[in-house]
């Protein structure tokens, strides 16, 4: 494995980048627009400059990590040369689909095709391919460089060879792989999502406040932050998604969405994203506050 195909150059897909750079692979990255590239770069940049600040990465090894990701807005051009392509594009069901045709025909026949999804399935996104044994979920978690967790998603047909050389892989970025198979919301979403649900539901039935809520779990079960921080951070009409993701696969009405999620989504309060969800976020501050929306209810 020498060169790394990233698409899409969002959230996840600058870290994906950041991370397999750092680590002496050549990176491509693909977007469908420029500016979003140059944006890109520029949070990578950033985002080294800190670690070089921490003395965690020298300049050198900073420049020598940039010199290594080129830039494509045509996904043919650059997956072309690829041994392994990861998906991280918008988390969108025909989407990616279409991306995975496009990668069956353009990327070298040996070539493992990944999705970093949260919730999509990994079979049926493999299912668009004429190689579906070599096509594997490797979920990264936010802040991608930060975080060690690699979730390795077998699909139906994933070969054990392509798992194996995804979790060694991962080992060598310094990640720690886990191993999981394909249903709905995998493992950590599986979990995560249902906790987050039932602490808006908390709020929604009036068990208690916001801060309280999160301060219950911080203080109570050593979470290092609240889950209805954790859902801004995330983005609420992600977390919806994932939910319904959950109820539609289950069939199970535990995965319900509560409707105050559902509300806060419709009308645009999406969380740190949009400058507001449970909490109300200004640019340069640190402090948490409680959107001012809840001390109506
Ligand atoms: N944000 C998170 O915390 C998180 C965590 C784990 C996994 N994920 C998953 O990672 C994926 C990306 O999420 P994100 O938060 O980085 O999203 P994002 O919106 O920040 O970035 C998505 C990028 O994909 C690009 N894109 C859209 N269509 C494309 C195409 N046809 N070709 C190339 N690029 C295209 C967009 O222009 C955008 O830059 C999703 O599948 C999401 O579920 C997100």
């Amino acid at each position: 494995m020498k060169s790394i195909s990233v698409i899409g150059s969002g959230t996840m897909g600058n870290g994906i980048a950041h991370v397999f750079a750092q680590n002496g692979y050549d990176v491509s990255l693909i977007d469908i627009k420029d500016e979003y590239l140059e944006k890109s770069l520029a949070t990578i940049s950033k985002n080294m400059d800190r670690q070089v600040a921490k003395g965690t990465l020298t300049p050198a090894e900073k420049d020598a990590a940039m010199g290594r990701i080129s830039t494509f807005s045509s996904l043919e051009e650059g997956v072309k040369k690829a041994d392994l392509v990861i998906e991280a594009a918008t988390e969108n069901l025909n989407l990616k689909l279409d991306i995975f045709r496009q990668l069956d025909q353009f990327s070298p026949a040996n070539a493992i095709l990944a999705t970093n999804t949260s919730s999509i399935s990994i079979t049926k996104i493999a299912s668009v391919t004429k190689r579906p044994e070599q096509v594997i979920g490797m979920h990264f978690m936010n802040p991608v460089p930060v975080m060690r967790l690699v979730e390795v998603i077998r699909g139906y047909s994933t070969s054990d060879e392509v798992t194996q050389t995804v979790m060694a892989l991962s080992r060598n970025l310094s990640k720690d792989p886990v191993e999981v198979n394909d249903y709905p919301g995998f493992v950590a979403n599986r979990i995560l999502m249902p906790m987050i649900n039932e602490a808006i539901y908390s709020l929604y039935e009036g068990v208690a406040g916001i801060e309280e809520i999160d301060i219950v779990m911080k203080l109570g079960m050593a979470h290092p932050m609240g889950p209805l921080q954790l859902a801004d951070f995330i983005g609420l009409d992600v977390c919806l998604s994932i939910l319904r993701v959950l109820q539609d696969g289950f069939g199970n009405p535990k995965y319900a969405p509560c409707p105050l999620l559902v509300n806060m989504v419709e009308a645009g309060f999406k969380g740190v994203k949009t400058g507001e969800g449970f909490y109300r976020y200004t640019a340069g501050s640190k402090d948490l506050i409680v959107s001012p929306r809840f001390s109506r209810r």
